[in-house]
């Protein structure tokens, strides 16, 4: 299974949440609007597609069961950080998402996750986490907090980099930023301060560097499991150079999701197992 980068595709586990109750009835980023209509049986398809599709790629969907007054528990990435088979429970910063935090930690427990942690500090999951090879990003300024990232640290025995988010639109680092093969990146640089600009260009000084456009539609926000990337539909310049480095691309139509702020990665939460 070699594409011509030379990246393998490696079976994934993911989480996700079905949005049975999805709806925008509070505005906890500048993308939600209650007044905007949403049709959640669009969602629903657009959700189910996107589960295909890892169905397709040969990954296992798990399922966490929706909870009704939940209209955002669909953005399972937020639901914790599982790295080699430990769990960091979520933690959220809004009255209105907070009890996804013990829901998502139930489901890891009743499935069989035995190293769970109850976090002390805010912080909203892989949408603020992103575990690359040999460290974890992470970001903060919106959502989750610095303190959050070295309680992450000691749990998982990762090093974890503190990125500083600047750009409201991009409030969780999944947002802004997504992982490549062979421990690169893709990111948009607005949405950092330029601290941590300096500390992305001196890092990944081979990052793709995503455009505007690309991170308005929420581009970035996409899911890559080392030879294919699923990706936001209209993110057609990112899209191009993605397949110019010889990963397979799969545009989804997620415009629904949208309207609360969330794209392909925030239905996405990974379960990486215990390393061998
Ligand atoms: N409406 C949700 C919120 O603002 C969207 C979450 C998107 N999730 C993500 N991983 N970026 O919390």
């Amino acid at each position: 299974m070699e594409n011509p980068a030379g990246s393998v595709a490696v079976r994934r586990h993911y989480l996700m949440c079905r949005p049975t109750y999805f709806a925008v009835e509070y505005a906890i980023n500048p993308w939600m609007d209650p007044a905007v209509r949403v049709d959640r049986d669009r969602a629903i398809r657009q959700w189910e597609a996107l589960r295909d599709l890892y169905l397709e790629l040969g990954h296992e969907v798990d399922e966490i069961a929706p909870i009704e007054g939940l209209p955002d528990m669909v953005f399972a990435a937020n639901g914790g950080l599982v790295v080699d088979g430990r769990v960091y429970g979520a933690r959220f910063a809004s009255a209105e998402r907070t009890p996804e935090g013990p829901a998502y930690l139930e489901w890891f427990r009743a499935a069989g996750f035995s190293e769970t942690r109850e976090p002390k500090h805010v912080n909203e999951g892989e949408g603020d986490f992103i575990t690359l090879d040999d460290v974890i990003l992470a970001g903060t300024g919106f959502r989750t907090d610095a303190a959050a990232h070295q309680e992450a640290e000691r749990f998982l025995g990762r090093p974890v980099v503190t990125l500083q988010l600047v750009d409201p639109r991009f409030y969780h680092l999944d947002t802004a930023l997504f992982a490549l093969p062979g421990d690169r990146i893709a990111y948009h640089p607005g949405a950092f301060s330029a601290g941590s600009r300096r500390v992305l260009e001196s890092l990944f000084p081979d990052a793709l560097i995503a455009t505007e456009d690309d991170a308005r539609v929420l581009g970035l926000n996409a899911v890559c499991d080392g030879r294919n990337v699923v990706i936001a539909a209209e993110a057609v310049a990112l899209a191009d150079r993605l397949r110019a480095e010889g990963l397979i691309v799969h545009p989804v139509e997620l415009d629904e999701l949208r309207k609360a702020g969330g794209g392909a990665k925030c239905c996405t939460l990974e379960l990486r197992p215990a390393r061998l």
